[in-house]
């Protein structure tokens, strides 16, 4: 066969399996073995020296030529390869921007923020502030301004994290009350939630941090009953019915009267249960007149002003809000718990 029906027939085949072959890798196959250093073409240009000497030139530029339509056909189909992966990697990762994204899910308030939340829109309606103290608090603070001198048996009411320094996590929100009078002078009405910390046995009812909303109001005769006023509009406020509550004596050295204002338990209605210690109340709020060295401390003359104070237990209150029969629940971070109060 002459050489330049070899090279027709060289070029004919390949282009057929050029037109044929279906992957990259055939395709770079097909390259090798035809137009490679080793391959087939160049195979053949040695067979030139065969050639005579005037068809030389003519068939130098047949090889050329088959050469050049054997590379052009593989960029081709190669080029059509990338082509079609891409169309089917589009058809694949298509999106439709004119959708509305799916969007986060959006979250909720923790139960304790929103009694909190609530009970800061009733209070500023009835002219109180919002304050927030620090919760590593100083010793004077917490203790002392309170009319909790070192030695005094009152600081075992309170188990409390001491940090190293003479400071501590705040184990109520009472030296806010300080803090407050010291900011802003009387009248005052302020109240101050926030958390707080104790060492305790942890129990359905007792955490070692927990959440509590002080509450102050400063003024001239001040009253047992403005008290009282305050801290049933507050009950009212949340639990939107007259809940059964019980007021008895209760000893803080920050108040003088001091009282214990207890809630019936709206776990067990009142029968008793782990909630409520079997007792069928629950201790949410305790309150008293402010105690005159109490209202030095804050910078406040107890000859020409008085005033109240109360503790309210927020965690408590949730707990009796949402009928929530184990306070553990609460700081569990357990989100099928949690999305019932969504
Ligand atoms: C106090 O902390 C006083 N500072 C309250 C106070 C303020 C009295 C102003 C007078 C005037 P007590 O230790 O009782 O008081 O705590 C107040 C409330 O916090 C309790 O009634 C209870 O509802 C809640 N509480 C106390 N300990 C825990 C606990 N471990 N876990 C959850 N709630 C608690």
């Amino acid at each position: 066969m002459s050489l330049a029906a070899t090279l027709q027939e060289l070029k004919d085949s390949a282009l057929v399996r050029i037109a044929q072959a279906t992957t990259l890798d055939e395709l770079e196959a097909i390259r090798v073995e035809a137009v490679g250093r080793k391959g087939v073409l160049a195979n053949a240009g040695k067979e030139m020296a065969k050639v005579p000497k005037e068809e030389r030139a003519v068939m130098g530029q047949l090889l050329n030529a088959v050469k050049a339509s054997i590379e052009s056909a593989l960029d081709a189909k190669t080029t059509s390869f990338a082509a079609a992966a891409l169309d089917a990697r589009l058809a694949s990762e298509w999106v439709d921007l004119t959708l509305p994204a799916p969007g986060v899910k959006p979250g909720a308030l923790h139960p304790v923020t929103q009694v909190q939340r609530y009970l800061e829109e009733v209070f500023t309606s009835m002219g109180f502030a919002v304050l927030s103290g620090p919760e590593v608090e100083t010793e004077f603070h917490n203790f002392d301004a309170l009319n909790i001198p070192p030695t005094h048996p009152a600081r075992d009411m309170q188990d409390t994290f001491w940090l190293e320094g003479g400071n501590l996590l705040r184990t109520h929100t009472s030296p806010v009350q300080v803090r407050g009078m010291k900011r802003l002078g009387a009248p005052l009405r302020m109240i101050a939630p926030g958390r707080v910390f104790r060492n305790e046995e942890v129990d359905p009812s007792h955490e070692h941090t927990f959440y509590q909303l002080e509450g102050m109001m400063v003024d001239r005769e001040v009253s047992i009953a403005h008290m009282l006023y305050f801290m049933k509009t507050l009950l009212k406020e949340i639990f939107q019915r007259d809940v059964t509550v019980r007021l008895r004596p209760g000893y803080f050295p920050f108040v003088e009267p001091g009282f214990e204002l207890d809630i019936q338990c709206s776990i067990c209605g009142g029968a008793g249960c782990a909630v409520c210690k079997q007792t069928g109340w629950v201790e949410l709020l305790p309150c008293g007149l402010v105690h005159p060295n109490v209202l030095r401390a804050g910078g406040i003359d107890p000859r020409d002003w008085n005033g109240f104070a109360f503790g309210l237990g927020l965690t408590r209150l949730a707990m009796m809000r949402y009928g929530i029969d184990d306070i553990r629940l609460l700081q569990s971070g357990d989100l099928r718990f949690l999305n019932q109060f969504r």
